[in-house]
């Protein structure tokens, strides 16, 4: 009997300690921070808004957050940093620091490596020693690296580390798809592609030497339009990276691409990227659904000429198009089950140029692997971002998936762009009966999944309800842009409440027959983009779209008429600007 004692009481003490452990790993939110996860797993809302909102983030051994942040009026910090003091999983101190010198708003990278935080704007890359202990780092800033290129479009500067003293750095292509004159519908591509010298490329640099320069590095792989989702895998020793595609198919190339292939194409490639990899931007694209590399319409492509593309590096997956892939994360945590282990998370931010169609992609998504390759299907792994089920302009979606990172713990972090919100994601369930096929609570993958491959139902479900007939120029020609409500989103301004488009109507007029470049403001926010000239458009439909944008999204401005658009036309036409309507043929 006593021998029975002792064997029990030591039992019960280890079951308490466990069970204290497992009370110290926090629960989930009872509403999973509005996420839809797969079954035995939860969320929390560590933070629920963050001046400025996020953009990527990393933490600390010892659990503390660290956000890159964009920068807003009145609040110069531009780096969050979160600790959670009670082990609640809520964070209960934040700190914003840093007044780092060009401190852009759209800089995202945020690592950290052997107890550096490095960081970037769109320019350069910093980093600040973390000090032992403490939440803000007193350290100066040193910078890594600097690219003296003027800003250009893709200038975002995701950081990654091999572990062996290498930093690898992409630097976008200045264009979407290297046009004579950029996003200019029937601009032929430029060959060879200037861009390639000394962008579209990624480079890799010493990780411990501060104040590089582009020509310090060494040109690891090329032929890549924009790589912000990029990282290395530790079990295969490998850099991949997930590109975003080009746009435009259907309003540059109509007579070969309907809305619907525009909206679905050209696929977001995920890469294993090898020293010397070329994956073929600009002269090629990867289609998805043909399965193969294809030649751009710019250099003589039609939606099906294969050209030389098998020469080119092929993706190991083809994802849907304007997904916008924004973080790569290999899960090495020991907490997800099996199914997770060194498999790929990718935080996709979602479309923004899918109009007609709903956007789409608001999701971080999973794919398994195994040596170094992806062992089955990509999968939707967290939902809900967004907040509705038909996305149709991007500023309703309500969260944008942006940053991924794994605690001490192997909880997974996302970070949010639209409200500065991030999560944390953790497996409660039992591990061994983990079945990764369930899809109970996975709404996206049951009801958006089957749409991504047939179009019409899509299509007839936004135009039900009749878009009146006014709408229909703007419809197809305005709002893959500027959004079916008019608002813009980060990319593109906004015309409603715009001053351009309820003042002097010659001007508004020339913004469409001529296109808009350079930096222009729209109700006291900068944009510097580059709108193409729509003057292939006849005077009616241009009456048309400008008579509806004037009229509505709460403008109530004067109509346009097609004699004021084909006098507009005249005037620019005796100045010697050439607006006639281009024969399609
Ligand atoms: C391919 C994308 C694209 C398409 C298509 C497009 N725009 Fe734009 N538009 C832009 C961008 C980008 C700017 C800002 C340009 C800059 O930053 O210099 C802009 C600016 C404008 C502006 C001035 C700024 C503002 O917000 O009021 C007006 C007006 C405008 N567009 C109207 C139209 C109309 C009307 C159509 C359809 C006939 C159209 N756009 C189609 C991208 C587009």
């Amino acid at each position: 009997m006593t021998r029975n004692w002792k064997l029990i009481i030591p039992t019960i003490f280890i079951a308490l300690f466990f069970i204290q452990c497992k009370e110290k790993f926090p629960h989930g939110d009872p509403d999973n921070g509005g996420l839809f996860l797969p079954k035995g797993f939860e969320a929390e809302v560590v933070v629920d808004s963050l001046k400025g909102a996020a953009r990527h983030l990393a933490v600390n051994s010892n659990g503390d957050i660290y956000v890159k942040t964009r920068i807003v009026k009145g609040h110069q910090g531009v780096i969050a940093a979160l600790r959670d003091k009670d082990n609640d999983g809520k964070a209960d101190r934040i700190e914003y620091f840093d007044d780092y010198p060009d401190n852009s708003s759209y800089g995202t990278g945020m690592r950290i490596y052997n107890g550096y935080l490095y960081f970037s704007s769109i320019t350069t890359v910093y980093r600040q020693k973390l000090t032992d202990g403490d939440l803000v780092p007193d350290s100066k800033v040193e910078t890594v690296l600097t690219d003296t290129q003027p800003p250009g479009q893709h200038d975002a500067k995701p950081i990654v580390f091999d572990g062996k003293g290498n930093m690898f750095i992409p630097f976008g292509a200045s264009s979407d798809c290297c046009q004579v004159n950029d996003r200019v519908p029937f601009s032929p591509g430029q060959n060879p592609c200037p861009y390639l010298e000394l962008r579209a490329s990624i480079y890799r640099f010493d990780a411990n030497k501060i104040n590089q320069f582009q020509r310090d590095g060494y040109k690891y792989a090329t032929g890549l339009r924009s790589v912000v989702a990029m990282a290395w895998d530790s079990a295969s020793d490998h850099l991949y990276g997930v590109a975003h595609g080009r746009d435009y198919l259907h309003p540059d190339w109509p007579l070969y691409y309907s809305e619907w292939e525009s909206a679905m194409l050209p696929s977001e490639e995920f890469l294993k990227l090898e020293d010397g990899s070329n994956a073929g931007w600009p002269y090629y694209y990867y289609d998805q659904m043909q399965g193969k590399l294809l030649l751009n319409p710019e250099y003589g492509g039609d939606g099906k000429k294969e050209g030389e593309g098998k020469k080119y590096q092929q993706p190991l997956i083809g994802f849907p198009g304007h997904f916008a892939p924004n973080d790569l994360l290999f899960y090495r945590g020991n907490q997800f089950p099996a199914h997770y282990k060194n498999g790929a998370f990718i935080a996709f931010h979602g479309s923004t140029s899918s109009a007609p169609y709903p956007q789409a992609g608001y999701a971080v998504c999973f794919v398994p692997f195994k040596n170094g390759e992806p062992s089955g299907p990509w999968e939707v792994f967290a939902d809900g971002f967004a907040g509705m089920d038909t996305i149709v302009n991007t500023s309703d979606a309500k969260y944008r998936p942006m940053g991924l990172a794994v605690g001490p713990d192997g909880s997974l972090y996302v970070s949010d762009s639209e409200k500065g919100r991030i999560w944390r994601i953790m497996y409660r369930g039992d591990k061994n009966k983990f079945d990764s096929t369930n899809l109970e609570g996975m709404a996206y993958r049951k009801s958006h999944a089957p749409n991504l491959k047939t179009p019409d139902p899509i299509k007839d479900n936004l135009r039900k309800g009749g878009v009146p007939q006014v709408a229909a120029t703007y419809t197809k020609y305005c709002a893959i842009c500027h959004q079916a409500n008019g608002l813009g989103n980060d990319r593109f301004p906004p015309l409603s409440g715009s001053e351009w488009v309820n003042g002097n109507k010659d001007s508004l007029i020339n913004i469409v027959l001529l296109g808009l470049k350079g930096t222009v403001q729209v109700k006291g926010k900068t944009y510097d983009n580059n709108m193409p000239r729509l003057n292939m458009l006849t005077d009616e439909e241009i009456a048309e779209a400008l008579t509806y944008i004037r009229q509505n999204f709460q403008n109530t401005s004067s109509t346009v008429s097609s004699d004021d658009v084909s006098k507009a036309r005249l005037a620019l036409d005796k100045r010697e600007v050439k607006t006639k309507v281009i024969s399609k043929k």
